[in-house]
């Protein structure tokens, strides 16, 4: 059976959107509203919080008048497939933005099989019903965990996977190949992945952002939530890595910016953006469907490409909000690496993206944010 054109303009498309009402989700709503796109929402509330798609309605809806009535939001689980084949029955969806997961490291190991039956299981239900209904587009939620330990950095597309220590880390490696195989299978499919670096910062209103539940894992919403005084100072784990301050380098991109790879990668999709020849890994490098859209799998990073320590995100932090933040060395984190960024060469030349914001802005940003909701969207 054949696919779904993304050929047509934004305003005749429609997207699935799963988790949209989560952190990177809620961002990228707003971007493919603004883009003109009409957005379908499925998201089951575990751990989002339907007052954010409230917010974006706001956002969009002063930006463009008639965004917010572009935006249907469905209270559902991925696992329910009635649920997902009526929604599918009664939207014209033409593509999927998968996000919804579950996402914290050290609770996949405590609850593999929640992690596995949640994210993979429920990306199984949904590609199935998608296809049902003649939508084999799809854009997946990646992680840079996937090349675990990286051989070298920076870090591209092409740097050997390698397997990851948590069940988290395993989901995103196995959907990876999982929508990899659906390509393989059947031509007609029409697969990105992409692999984000550190997501954080905030919309610059400010009205939408992070809200972890009890305390954060992520080191972002923690020196966040120590720097409005709801913690009392942030651990930094290890000041011993061979790096320039002994302190932890990531690759931190704002959230605005990752949901706009996301726009792209849809335009890339439909061969509005890119080179004729696609790029993806090996035999699934895809090729030109008749309608001028690509087939295949194409994977790409999206980072900045700059490394920042631990120690320079709170600084960074500081200035931001204007007071120091206290923070104390711990021993280092089970299963951290020392380094990691990415090469975003592959996402600039085809996509035509690169991440705009510095970690100045990301911070700005994120304590707009969190100093206008300390509690995050339940003190709403
Ligand atoms: C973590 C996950 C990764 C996941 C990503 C996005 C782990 C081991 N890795 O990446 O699989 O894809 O989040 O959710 O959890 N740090 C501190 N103090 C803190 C928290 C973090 O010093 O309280 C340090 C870490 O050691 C690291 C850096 O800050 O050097 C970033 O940590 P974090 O925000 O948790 O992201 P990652 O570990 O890169």
């Amino acid at each position: 059976m054949s696919n779904k054109s993304l050929a047509r303009p934004h305003e005749e498309t429609t997207i699935l959107v799963t988790g949209g009402a989560g952190f990177i989700g809620s961002h990228t709503v707003v971007e493919l509203l603004e883009n003109g796109y009409n957005v379908v929402v499925v998201d089951d509330l575990s751990n989002s919080h339907a007052e954010a798609l409230e917010r974006v309605r706001a956002i969009t809806n002063t930006a463009e008048g008639a965004a917010r009535d572009r935006l249907v939001f469905h209270e559902e689980n991925i696992l329910d497939r009635e649920a997902m084949q009526r929604i599918f029955a009664a939207h014209p969806i033409d593509a999927i933005i998968h996000f919804a997961g579950f996402k914290a490291v050290g609770e996949s190991v405590q609850k593999p099989l929640e992690y596995y039956w949640n994210n993979i299981a429920g990306t199984l239900v949904l590609c199935e019903v998608a296809r049902e209904h003649g939508c084999k587009n799809i854009v997946f939620s990646s992680s840079a965990t996937v090349y675990g330990e990286p051989e070298f950095i920076p870090i591209t597309e092409d740097c050997p996977k390698h397997e990851a220590t948590n069940p988290y880390g395993q989901t995103k490696s196995m959907l990876e190949r999982i929508l990899s195989d659906l390509y393989i299978g059947d031509d007609e499919w029409n697969v990105v992945l992409l692999r984000y670096f550190n997501p954080i910062g905030a919309h610059a209103s400010g009205t939408i952002g992070e809200d972890p539940e009890g305390i954060p894992n992520n080191l972002l919403p923690y020196v966040a939530q120590v720097a409005v005084g709801k913690l009392a100072e942030v651990g930094v784990f290890g000041d011993d890595y061979p790096t320039p301050d002994g302190t932890g380098v990531r690759d931190y991109i704002h959230v605005v910016d990752l949901a706009r790879g996301h726009v792209a990668a849809l335009d890339w999709m439909g061969g509005k953006r890119g080179s004729g020849e696609p790029r993806g890994l090996g035999s699934m490098a895809g090729r030109p469907a008749e309608d001028g859209t690509r087939r295949g799998v194409g994977i790409f990073n999206l980072g900045t490409g700059k490394g920042s320590s631990v120690l320079e995100v709170i600084r960074a932090f500081e200035a931001a909000c204007g007071h120091p933040i206290p923070y104390a060395v711990k021993p280092r984190r089970a299963g951290d690496i020392a380094e990691n960024y990415a090469a975003c060469d592959k996402a600039r030349e085809e996509l035509g993206w690169q991440a705009e914001y510095d970690l100045a802005r990301m911070c700005e940003d994120a304590w707009r944010w969190q100093s206008s909701n300390p509690n995050g969207y339940k003190g709403a």
